[in-house]
């Protein structure tokens, strides 16, 4: 009887499961076995089984696989639309509609670009002492350069001059957010399928993350972010994605990145 012993896709995301607990199946399974192939091909790697092997051998390894599935790219002020609409209309109806604290949470935050984005635009509001901002991310390096709060000028994106005079302090090539900045994200390490949801939530931004998620998984996650927003709270995804038939989860649309919790109740 012949010895089978080159493993298939299958074989390799059960393997990687039991070993680190990242569960592949999530992910769109094309475009993930064609980029792990790329991957195996790179680290000249016989098949999936050998890959396996080495990764679970070699720690460094396996850490720029991490890396590498999760996608890290991130900056502030990442698509200026969906910011000025934030800013014009979005949080100016919920500093009104919600007198007290607010809460934000920033799902997949990476380096913290983003959540730093939220607290610099609600410092300028004038809000930022009654906000609670949470940011989230599975993968720990990227939560401890977001803890480090330095980025280099191509982080800072569509950062305008005047705010990263203010919000900034520079030192060469690196761009430290201040300490009042800072102080004000709490990052956590969490992930979206396995960990418990932040309920009570006034905003939820979750951009550029379950782009990579197969439909299933995408409707988890949209579910959980439903149940987690107060009513009369925004949902915030990123310009490449898409959520159809928002109002099977409580959502109305309010621009093609921008999502707004039915009122069941009075917000207060
Ligand atoms: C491309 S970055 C997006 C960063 C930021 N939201 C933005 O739009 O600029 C995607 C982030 O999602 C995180 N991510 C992927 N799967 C996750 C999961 N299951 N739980 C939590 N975070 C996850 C990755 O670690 C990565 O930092």
């Amino acid at each position: 009887m012949a010895v089978k012993n080159e493993w298939d896709y299958d074989e390799f995301k059960n393997a990687f499961f039991q070993y680190t607990g990242l569960d592949l199946n999530l992910y769109k399974d094309k475009q993930m076995e064609r980029r792990i192939r790329q991957l195996i091909k790179r680290e000249a790697k016989p098949g999936f089984k050998e890959f396996y092997e080495y990764l679970a051998a070699t720690p460094p390894a396996l850490d720029r696989f991490m890396n590498y599935l999760t996608i890290n790219t991130s900056e502030f002020f990442r698509d200026e639309k969906v910011y000025n609409q934030l800013v014009a209309e979005i949080f100016p109806a919920l500093i009104e509609n919600f007198p007290g604290k607010l809460v934000v949470w920033s799902a997949g935050c990476s380096i913290g670009a983003e959540p730093y984005t939220i607290a610099i635009i609600m410092d300028r509001l004038k809000v930022l002492s009654r906000v609670e901002i949470h940011a989230t991310d599975v993968d720990d390096k990227a939560l401890l350069l977001a803890q480090k709060g330095c980025y280099n000028q191509k982080q800072l994106g569509k950062t305008q001059p005047h705010v990263v005079e203010e919000y900034f302090l520079r030192e060469r090539d690196t761009f430290s957010v201040k300490p009042e900045i800072k102080k004000t994200v709490k990052f956590h390490r969490h992930n979206l399928f396995t960990d418990d949801p932040f309920p009570g939530c006034h905003m939820i931004l979750c951009r550029n993350v379950f782009i990579y998620f197969k439909q299933e998984a995408q409707i988890f996650l949209l579910k959980r972010f439903s149940d987690s927003l107060k009513p009369g709270g925004y949902m915030v995804i990123g310009s490449s994605e898409y959520v159809s038939n928002p109002a099977q989860y409580s959502l109305i649309k309010r621009s093609n990145t921008i999502f707004q919790k039915n009122y069941q109740h009075h917000p207060f």
